[in-house]
This record gives C-alpha cells, sequence and structure tokens, in this order.
C-alpha cells in the first residue's frame, strides 16, 4: 500500500487554507496528513487552531535568529522529525532560503491570490483591485528563491464584478483558493 504523504504548512495569518486542507483531509478527497505547522508569527490564528487539532507546531520568531540560515536549519530539523514530504505554503509572508529549498527541492507549493505574473508580492488583491482589472484569480507554483516567481501547477479564473468591493473581490478569491490548494496538492501526490 502506498504510504500516506506528509505535508508541513507553513503560515503566518489566519489560516483559511490550512482549514480548507485540513477539512480535505477529513473528508478524504485529499491523501495526505498533516504533521507539521510552522509559523513565523507566535500569535497567528493558524498556530491556535494546529494546537487544537493536536497538530505538532513549529513557532519561531525571526528575530531571535541572526540570519534566515540559522532558523531555517532548525525548521528543517523540524521538518525532518516529522517526516515531512512535502512544503505548503498558506500566507507564510517571507521568501524561502536556500537552506529550505536545497532540503526540499521540487517540494515546496505556494497559492498566490492573482494570475501570476500579474501581481506579484504583497496585497495582490488590493493591487488588481486598484488596477481595475476584470479578471483576476488564483495560482499555485512551486517556489523558488524569487517573489512568486516558481513554475505554475495551476490556475484560475476570478472574475472582478464591477459591483465588488475590495472585501467581495477576497471572499471570491477565498472560495477558489479553498477549493483549488486542497485539489492541486491531491493531483500533485497522485504524480
Ligand atoms: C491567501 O490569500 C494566499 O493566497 C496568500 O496568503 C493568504 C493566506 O490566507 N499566500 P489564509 O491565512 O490561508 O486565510
Amino acid at each position: 500500500m502506498k504510504k500516506t504523504k506528509h505535508l508541513a504548512v507553513f503560515a503566518s495569518g489566519t489560516g483559511s487554507n490550512f482549514d480548507a486542507i485540513q477539512l480535505a483531509i477529513e473528508a478524504g478527497t485529499l491523501d495526505a496528513a498533516i504533521t507539521l505547522v510552522v509559523s513565523d508569527v507566535p500569535t497567528s490564528a493558524v498556530i491556535d487552531k494546529a494546537k487544537r487539532k493536536g497538530l505538532k507546531t513549529f513557532v519561531f520568531d525571526p528575530k531571535s535568529y541572526p540570519n534566515k540560515r540559522v532558523f531555517e536549519i532548525e525548521i528543517v530539523e523540524a521538518l525532518q522529525e516529522a517526516e515531512a514530504d512535502f512544503i505548503i505554503l498558506a500566507g507564510y509572508m517571507r521568501l524561502v532560503g536556500p537552506t529550505l529549498l536545497h532540503a526540499y527541492e521540487g517540494k515546496i507549493i505556494n497559492i498566490h491570490p492573482s494570475l501570476l505574473p500579474s501581481f506579484k508580492g504583497l496585497d495582490a488583491i488590493g493591487q488588481a483591485f486598484d488596477a481595475g482589472v476584470k479578471i483576476t484569480g488564483v495560482t499555485i507554483h512551486y517556489v523558488d528563491e524569487g517573489m512568486d516567481t516558481g513554475r505554475i501547477i495551476a490556475q484560475e479564473a476570478v472574475k472582478v464584478s464591477d459591483t465588488y468591493a475590495r472585501g467581495d473581490l477576497q471572499r471570491a478569491i477565498q472560495v477558489v483558493e479553498h477549493q483549488l490548494y486542497p485539489a492541486t496538492i491531491q493531483s500533485l501526490l497522485q504524480q
């Protein structure tokens, strides 16, 4: 029998994508297990949620390390202990450094709330809204050393209705994210 793949979810925020992945696992539509949740924000809601689910967490404060290499060495140790196969970035608001990239080459995936290569970086939803585009969307991609530059795995478009306020667009994007991320992870795990 095939071994269930282990996911490490990295997040800094509310964790709605973490919830969607967790729910898909519980529903049996995603055949995987979350064996570690990593966060650089000790007070983040996602860490609370992970703890309530009894999941292992690795929480660190980047300011208490001399540089990225040092905290990423500790993250790699935690990942190895959790026997993580894939790293799933879900609102982890920092660039991944060479230490992690080399340890998990081709196994780090990110979700970004725009149709890349448009609107890279912070507040992609606000950028799209302010630009007045009529179509934006969601991208799932491999992570490389750049900011939202890795090879694209999946994309889905979201129409920006003329009646939308920024919050409406955010909600429409989230609906797509919560369906597309678990489904894309599942198809990657099947390969
Ligand atoms: C999502 O919009 C994702 O695309 C971006 O960060 C956000 C995380 O949201 N990378 P949440 O914490 O999963 O709700």
